[in-house]
């Protein structure tokens, strides 16, 4: 799974352009689905520019926002909204929105629970902040993070595999800082063993995906990508440009 993330960048013609570029060189196999994140006041336009190509591009949307009960929400896009669009994937608990939007573990859960009632795929971003990792305390920190996925072995048993883990060092976003070979590796099988031992999939013989997200571009990808236990990548800055995009994805 390689997924572009655009967060608030692009306009018309820039998503117009990425995916007339990217339709036509990009070599997609249909067990690393292509993802593209666009704001999502360009869903929409990605949808049908998409079709018109015939391009076998998926498409995921950055937000999603779970229901409050009797309450009405201004602004708010459901993952029901999200369906309708066509849409298959959403991130969820981006450091970016935990950190600058507040948004809590009990919203977060919120979310990942309406979204797989809702048969949408969920990519939920987990990282710890460079003061955690000075401080050898990653593992830890990850786990509270991952705790948020414990109740769905009971609640959302058959949904378990449209759950994709992506590990984003916050330290590494956007920061031409990505973390190690060795580091990213260690910490995919840490997450990885985390979710069968302690959240309870292993008896399940569900293997959560991990991708690996952070300062990802075109001369790291493949090192990256060659990790054991790297199963995907989540770039941000180096997917803005659709020939950068389009070789990262045909190089992994
Ligand atoms: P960069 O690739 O720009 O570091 O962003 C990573 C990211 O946050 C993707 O979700």
């Amino acid at each position: 799974m390689i997924i572009a993330n655009w967060k608030m960048n692009g306009s018309r013609r820039s998503v117009a352009t990425w995916i007339e570029v990217v339709s036509n060189n990009v070599n997609i196999k249909k067990i690393n689905p292509c993802i593209f994140c666009p704001p999502t006041c360009y869903l929409e336009y990605a949808r049908r520019l998409i079709d018109e190509n015939s391009s076998s591009i998926e498409i995921g949307s950055q937000i999603v926002n779970h229901s409050f009960q009797d309450e009405s929400l201004t602004g708010g896009i459901s993952s029901k909204m999200l369906k309708d669009l066509g849409i298959k994937f959403v991130l969820v608990g981006h450091s970016e929105q935990r950190n600058f939007l507040k948004e809590s573990k009990n919203v977060i859960t919120k979310k990942i629970e309406e979204a797989l009632d809702d048969e949408l795929s969920v990519i939920y971003c987990i990282g710890e902040d460079i003061d955690t990792k000075n401080k050898n305390e990653t593992h830890l920190f990850l786990s509270e993070q991952l705790d948020v996925l414990g109740q769905l072995q009971s609640t959302h048993k058959d949904k378990l595999r449209s759950i994709t883990v992506a590990y984003e060092p916050i330290w590494a976003i956007g920061s031409g800082l990505n973390a190690e070979k060795v580091y990213i590796e260690e910490t995919h099988q840490f997450i990885k063993k985390y979710i069968n031992d302690h959240l309870g999939w292993s008896h399940l013989r569900i293997y959560p995906a991990v991708i690996y997200g952070g300062s990802v571009n075109l001369d790291n990808c493949e090192e990256i990508i060659s990790s054991t236990d790297v199963d995907g990548l989540l770039i941000g800055g180096a997917s803005l440009n659709s020939e950068t995009f389009y070789k990262i994805y045909n190089l992994s």
